[in-house]
């Protein structure tokens, strides 16, 4: 049987998957469903909207989106669907992501886009996030992310050994 993806991450250029791709991972690790496609604001503006007006009746749960420069992608993305949309800014050509920090984060009242930290940290917490949200209707994934979490308390607690000079 296969599942129907409950995540789609969306990025504006392939150069984005090296860092995407830890969402991706992050997601897998879960045991989330989900797909991930190369759909730019600017460049495949069609695609994007073809993808978000159909991600509901297909399933579809989270949407993340990542774009860098003047990254408007997740902006997009939420203007053509209620799904709650996540984005993540990518470090570009200049200003090591603030640019796409900025652009991602400042959308104006009314169409909700929540914004997490720019490159690898960003992805792999929109990829808990989304889980996170999956987890409100899902016991089976609130155990794996709940286990995820204590396993992640458990080695944060063994990480102070230190050894003194
Ligand atoms: C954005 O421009 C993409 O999301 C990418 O982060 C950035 C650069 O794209 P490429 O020129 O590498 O395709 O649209």
């Amino acid at each position: 049987m296969t599942t129907s993806p409950l995540v789609g991450i969306l990025m504006g250029s392939k150069s984005d998957w090296e860092t995407m791709q830890h969402a991706a991972m992050t997601l897998k690790g879960l045991d989330i469903p989900f797909e991930a496609h190369v759909a730019s604001a600017h460049r495949t503006p069609e695609k994007v909207v073809d993808f978000c007006r159909g991600a509901e009746s297909r399933g579809m749960k989270v949407i993340i989106a990542a774009a860098g420069g003047a990254a408007h992608l997740a902006g997009v993305c939420a203007s053509k669907t209620h799904l709650p949309v996540l984005g993540v800014p990518m470090k570009g050509w200049a200003t090591e992501g603030m640019d796409a920090l900025l652009s991602t984060v400042q959308m104006p009242a009314g169409i909700p886009v929540g914004t997490l930290a720019i490159g690898k940290p960003g992805a792999i917490n929109a990829a808990l996030l989304a889980t996170s949200i999956l987890s409100l209707s899902d016991t089976g994934i609130r155990e794996r992310y709940l286990s995820y979490r204590r396993a992640q308390t458990e080695t944060a607690l063994q990480d102070d050994d230190l050894e003194m000079p």
